[in-house]
């Protein structure tokens, strides 16, 4: 399973990058509202800082004017990854995308059925919201069991995105189920990794190493 992180902030990017396990970013307009940065040069920064897709969202509701908008967003960097809502003209732009060349990460899939959709359409990678589905009383991680099981079974390409991740044993669980990537906030990228025990051992050793030094 490959990691991203999901956020659009330049120092939390900077810092997980650094850790040598960052294989993409994902951004929505929410994250990138919370920078108060202009969009283009958040993204053109993020496109310099990480080697590998970047998902930037567009906010138009219209095929056309999502390609419309999309276009210099793709000028920006060839990793640049166009993030398209999961409706019936989002399906519509994916496939115009897919016939440019352009990659696709379609968002907001919350059923099997939505996913398969995207996939057919030419979406480069769906990105179901584990998340938000446990929000509302369901459980996020069967649908990501679901498609992947429709995906394999069907040598569907499309790359899945576990999304809306909000606890550690989201990204463990999404492994162990077959989604190849998961875009992780930074808080869980801090959860992950720490473990008491590992902090409680090095403690001792130290403690150990100056007893016997001394
Ligand atoms: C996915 O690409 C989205 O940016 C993100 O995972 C949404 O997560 P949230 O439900 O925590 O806002």
């Amino acid at each position: 399973m490959k990691l991203f992180i999901d956020t659009a902030n330049l120092d939390e990017i900077r810092e997980i990058n650094s850790w040598g396990v960052l294989a993409g970013v994902t951004t929505n307009p929410s994250l990138i509202a919370k920078e108060k940065r202009d969009f283009k040069a958040t993204v053109t920064e993020i496109a310099g800082l990480v080697d590998g897709p970047i998902s930037a969202e567009v906010v138009s509701l219209t095929s056309e004017e999502m390609v419309a908008e999309a276009m210099p967003l793709t000028a920006i960097h060839p990793n640049i990854v166009i993030k398209v809502p999961m409706t019936a003209e989002g399906l519509k732009a994916t496939s115009m995308f897919r016939e440019k060349g352009i990659k696709t990460n379609v968002t907001l899939v919350f059923s099997a059925a939505q996913a398969l959709l995207a996939a057919k359409a030419g979406a480069a990678y769906v990105s179901p919201f584990l998340g938000r589905l446990d929000d509302i009383g369901h459980d996020g991680m069967d649908l990501i069991r679901e498609i992947v099981t429709i995906f394999d079974a069907h040598l569907i390409e499309t790359e899945i995105i576990a999304a809306s991740i909000r606890r550690v044993t989201h990204v463990t669980e999404a492994a162990a189920a077959g989604a190849h990537i998961s875009t992780i906030p930074y808080s869980v990228f801090q959860q992950m990794v720490k473990h008491p025990l590992t902090d409680a051992g090095i403690e001792r050793f130290l403690k150990d190493w100056e007893s016997a030094v001394k």
